[in-house]
């Protein structure tokens, strides 16, 4: 169910794609159709010029499987528009994303975006961050345990991802995940200043001021709601 919903989300925002975009593609389980809907219209023939930027390794492999022709963040003067997915999202179109580990490639691709398209189904939308998911946050390895007492002094509860077998997950630049549980965020730009401070901390999660678009896929159908335009943008 979940899933049809996040298939709607993204397949409606596809409609945004035209011919000659560079495209940035996004990573996950709601972003995956995006790309996978791109690769059938490529593959029609009809998005001719379309060539996309993946915001991770397995995103880049599947798109390569699709057929689409792919470009790199530094081939490109800007990105026309890209897709990708979100863990919650509050009604100013602040995000927090990084629940599948991608989160500093997929901001650097947002911020090199003219226009983002969050998609999301409507379990994602939250009055307040930090009101039902852990923010992630990207660190390096050395001294990370020295880099998780700082955010556990912010406030959080820390926990270092690790993948099914125990190992700790790796990000696709070598770094580790810090899932950090705060109190719903009261000062979200706060909390990002003060991440962005600390050495140590390579990226959060913590996408304020980027989405121009986002699409909730519920019940009642797909909602495109546009960011509105006295709204400080955060690139
Ligand atoms: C990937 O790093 C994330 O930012 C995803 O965009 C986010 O976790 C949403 O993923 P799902 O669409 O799988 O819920």
């Amino acid at each position: 169910m979940r899933d049809a919903l996040k298939r709607r989300a993204a397949e409606a925002a596809v409609a945004l794609v035209q011919p000659g975009m560079v495209v940035g593609l996004g990573f996950g389980s709601t972003a995956i159709w995006a790309v996978r809907r791109i690769g059938a219209l490529v593959a029609a023939g009809a998005l001719p010029g379309v060539a996309g930027v993946p915001c991770a390794e397995a995103t880049a492999a599947l798109a390569r499987e699709l057929g689409i022709p792919l470009v790199s963040l530094d081939d490109v003067d800007a990105v026309d528009l890209t897709i990708d997915g979100a863990d919650e999202v509050d009604p100013q179109l602040n995000l927090i994303k990084g629940g599948g580990g991608a989160l500093l490639r997929e901001k650097m691709v947002a911020q090199a975006s003219r226009r983002v398209a969050i998609v999301v189904d409507d379990a994602k939308c939250s009055p307040t961050l930090g009101s039902h998911f852990a923010l992630p946050i990207e660190v390096v390895p050395f001294g990370w345990r020295a880099t998780a007492r700082f955010i556990t002094g912010l406030g959080a509860a820390v926990a270092l991802r690790e993948r099914a077998d125990g190992t700790p997950f790796a990000t696709d630049q070598g770094n580790l995940i810090l899932d950090c549980r705060f109190p719903p965020l009261q000062d979200p730009a706060g909390l990002a200043t003060t991440l962005e401070r600390r050495a140590g901390i390579v990226e959060h999660g913590l996408f304020l001021g980027l989405a121009s678009d986002l699409f909730v896929a519920g019940e009642d159908g797909v909602r495109h709601i546009q960011r509105p335009e006295d709204l400080p943008e955060g690139r």
